[in-house]
């Protein structure tokens, strides 16, 4: 899995599925199901941390049977859009960015899919994906499609759940639906340099990492601030260390493992505990044995 995951740590799925279509990928959940195999979708593995011995039963990836943006609607206020789950992020910003539709920008430089981004209701202090996704098309093991409105999404910072009819485990994203309002194509372009530029400037974007390590907590100092304070800048632990731009990423150095990365992740936690009484929150998804 080090070559499916942006920390490039981890040890191998029992088995990696990428289905060319969405009734291969259809077939493939309702087969699983009834055998009792355990699996799960990989987004763009860029929130995961695969533990050193590998991950049970089948990893699918959708980038190939869930490409593609469409424009379905368009009027002179707003734009509907179509994104499928395994389209990169980058792409549906940079597609919305380029025709002057405006309300994607906060996501410009978060890396992974559009599946990815809806299961995790990405964000930034500019936006998330809540603010402009309209429904979600989700494919359960028995081969239906089910449209999902905005209305039944229970949002949080960070996650978004189904109603619980569409909300089994086995459930897959295929697409979702966002509404974009019309703007001026120069003033979106000149946002999006200041929001990269930004990102640039703050977060440490050359070296493999999974993004911010912890959840802020709701209330007081943010993670990053904790960490820093806690004077836990360039902590490292074999191949990994926080990073020197901001505390609360893990960059892998060249040789990290993932017991380094989640090594580090104890002691911060531990660390900023003892200091200042906040139990820090993992935001990545840490699977594996
Ligand atoms: N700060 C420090 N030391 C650090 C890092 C940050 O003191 O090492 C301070 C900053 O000076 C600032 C405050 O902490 O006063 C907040 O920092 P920043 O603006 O970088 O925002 P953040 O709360 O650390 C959040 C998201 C990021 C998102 C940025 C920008 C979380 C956990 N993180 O970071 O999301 O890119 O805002 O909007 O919500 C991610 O989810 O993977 C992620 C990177």
């Amino acid at each position: 899995m080090a070559r499916h995951t942006s920390f490039q740590v981890g040890g191998p799925a029992e088995a990696f599925v990428t289905p060319a279509t969405v009734s291969d990928l259809s077939m493939l959940i309702s087969g699983l199901n009834a055998r009792e195999i355990p699996y799960r979708i990989l987004g763009g593995g860029t929130n995961l941390i695969v533990r050193d011995n590998g991950i049970p039963g089948v990893v699918i990836r959708l980038q190939q049977c869930c490409r593609g943006i469409s424009i379905e609607s368009s009027n002179s206020a707003q734009t509907a859009l179509t994104a499928m789950s395994g389209e990169n992020l980058q792409k549906l910003c940079v597609f919305a960015m380029r025709r002057g539709f405006q309300g994607l920008n906060f996501a410009l430089g978060i890396p992974g899919t559009v599946g990815g981004a809806i299961r995790m209701n990405a964000g930034t202090a500019l936006g998330w994906i809540s603010d402009v996704l309209e429904s979600v098309v989700v494919l359960d093991p028995s081969g239906r499609m089910n449209t999902i409105p905005r209305a039944d999404l229970r949002v949080a910072y960070r996650s978004m759940a189904f109603p619980d009819t569409c909300n089994a485990p086995g459930n897959v994203i295929i697409s979702g639906r966002f509404v974009l309002k019309a703007g001026d194509a120069c003033a979106v372009k000149s946002e999006a340099r200041k929001i990269l530029q930004q990102r640039r400037h703050r977060q440490p974007t050359t070296l493999p990492s999974a993004g911010c390590i912890f959840k802020n907590p709701p209330t007081g100092k943010t993670a990053g601030e904790l960490i820093d304070l806690a004077g836990l800048k360039g902590y490292k632990v074999g191949g990994a260390e926080t990073s020197l731009k901001h505390a609360n990423f893990i960059v892998n150095t060249g040789r990290a493992t993932a017991s380094d990365i989640l090594m580090i992740m104890a002691q911060v936690r531990r660390i900023v505990y003892e200091k200042f009484q906040v139990s820090l929150e993992p935001e990545v998804i840490i699977e594996g044995e």
